[in-house]
């Protein structure tokens, strides 16, 4: 079969440095091929070589035999090639409908038509999302289901989805795999990158590994299994399972009480939520999209307020606070890292130190400090050497960095800050395997040294293995509060549905 598109010893270099060498890679109709390997492999570059995003610095694309050259992502578009980006790439200040039909404009003329058709479209895909919702009013999960929706508008003969599912619940997995199969029998030729392995082996034809910009293993699916996957991705094999079920001794005991929120409210969002954070343990929570769970943890890191009128009250060390600005929660101790990288984790443009750097200003004992750029940069290098952040270069800004090596300096930037209270969201979405055992380390030693430690997931594994304690979330209300040690995944899924 021929394929519909084949990129020869395709390589491009940053500043002289490679990110990709000489892949040869090779997509055929109605095939999802997977494309795996660790933060910074280069998975990103190469699919967005192909659709137009980055120019290659050498090699060549086939489309159909012929070779072509996109000079922009549209002209790869028109060719029938969309990406679904693992940054989102929507407008924030536009609406659903108006982000989905961007580019066929004679939908902006008829608004009221837009936003039916939209509402018809997205419920054909099973997204639960509002058309006519500000972009910058949605989480992440609800932003990947747009950019999906928008791919899938286009008709487009090859779509690239760089982590698509990295931030939907099960339930909405389901529905996305669901319409991956839809697209393949209709000839879609479909490139998918992810961390989650057991998803790869199970909906690919075919996968593609790369490290360190090389091509270091390809074939069918059927002749591989998790192991030899991360075997070639890492070069090495990993020894243990990354999740393992805790055992009775190995769960922390709450230390001192340091948080308590009684009743707080926000909009439809948050209702009358009540709990507690102890010193010295992890509590996990979790929730399905639009449960309340960031909502709830951003009131408490002062980023978003909670009701004036009967909003409840929070308590830190038996004294009432009410944070205005997220500032304020950082004085005290209480530091929130984000699960929106893009928009809330960092300034983009500035250097991995300058991020880190602007983290340490904000710590209550550095406040009026001001550091050297030597001292900076000793800062940096600490933090990107504990946290294993890889970049092309010293001087890489934010923005070069790959997605997995972003997550990292955004959890940099927040410890830096020397929490007392620290709320993880999302803390491994996007990062590879070895990433993933680096950062629950990370986490399991700040309880260890006696932090309050929250994380919010909505991995079932992750949530199991590191909690302490497991906090459940629904219609904007901690429903349940469960043992590790006797919950499963069907009893947390259960509890946060029902
Ligand atoms: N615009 C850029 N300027 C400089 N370096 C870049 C740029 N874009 C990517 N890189 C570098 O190229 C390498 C490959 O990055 P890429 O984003 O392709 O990785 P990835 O496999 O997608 O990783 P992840 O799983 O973390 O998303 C990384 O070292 C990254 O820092
Ligand atoms: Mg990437």
């Amino acid at each position: 079969m021929t394929p519909l598109i084949r990129m020869e010893r395709i390589s491009k270099a940053y500043r002289g440095v490679p990110a990709v060498r000489e892949v040869d890679f090779d997509l055929r109709p109605g095939e999802i091929h997977a494309l795996l390997g660790e933060n910074g492999a280069g998975k990103s570059t190469l699919t967005k070589m192909m659709a137009g995003v980055v120019a290659p610095s050498g090699g060549r694309i086939l489309l159909e035999g012929a070779e072509v050259r996109f000079a922009t992502p549209s002209a790869a578009l028109a060719a029938g090639i969309a990406m679904v980006f693992q940054e989102t790439s929507l407008i924030p200040s536009m609406t659903v409908a108006q982000n989905l039909y961007l580019g066929s404009e004679r939908f902006l003329n008829r608004l009221r038509g837009t936003y039916i058709s939209a509402q018809q479209f997205l419920q054909s895909l099973n997204f639960p999302v509002d058309p006519a919702a500000m972009v910058d009013t949605l989480g992440a999960a609800k932003r990947q289901m747009v950019e999906i929706a928008r791919a899938v508008h286009h008709n487009a003969r090859v779509i690239i989805f760089d982590e698509p599912t990295a931030s939907l619940t099960p339930e909405e997995k389901r529905h996305f795999f669901a319409l991956l199969a839809r697209l393949k029998t209709r000839g879609v030729a479909i490139v998918f990158i992810s961390h989650a392995l057991e998803e790869a082996l199970q909906i690919s034809d075919r996968i593609t590994i790369l490290r360190d910009g090389e091509r270091v293993a390809q074939g069918d699916t059927a002749d591989f299994d998790r192991e030899k996957i991360i075997a070639a991705m890492v070069g090495r094999t990993l020894s243990g399972a990354l999740y393992r079920k805790r055992s009775p001794d190995s769960l922390r005991k709450p230390g001192r009480k340091v948080l308590s929120v009684q009743d707080i409210s926000q909009g439809r969002m948050v209702r009358n939520t009540s709990f507690s954070v102890f010193e010295g343990q992890i509590t996990g929570v979790f929730g399905l999209i639009g449960s309340g769970r960031t909502e709830t943890f951003k009131i408490v890191a002062g980023i978003t307020k909670r009701d004036f009128l009967r909003g409840g009250t929070i308590t830190l060390d038996d004294r009432p606070v009410r944070y205005l600005t997220p500032a304020a929660a950082v004085a005290d101790g209480i530091v929130y890292v984000t699960e929106d990288r893009k928009t809330e984790g960092f300034f983009e443009t500035m250097s991995v130190a300058e991020n880190l750097f602007g983290g340490l200003l904000a710590a209550p004992h550095h406040r009026a400090a001001i550091i050297s750029l030597a001292e900076m940069r000793a800062l940096a290098a600490d933090w990107t050497a504990r946290l294993n952040v890889k970049a092309i270069d010293d001087s890489a800004r934010v923005v070069e960095l790959s997605g997995g090596n972003q997550q990292k300096v955004v959890i940099g930037k927040g410890l830096v800050q020397k929490p007392r209270v620290v709320i993880f969201d999302e803390p491994t979405r996007g990062v590879d395997v070895a990433a993933i055992a680096e950062i629950h380390r990370i986490i399991n030693n700040l309880a260890d040294s006696g932090l309050a430690v929250v994380m919010i997931s909505s991995y079932l594994p992750e949530v199991l293995n590191l909690s302490d304690r497991i906090l459940v979330c629904r219609q904007g209300r901690i429903v349940e509060e469960l043992s590790p040690l006797e919950a499963s995944e069907e009893k947390i899924m259960y509890a946060a549905v029902h």
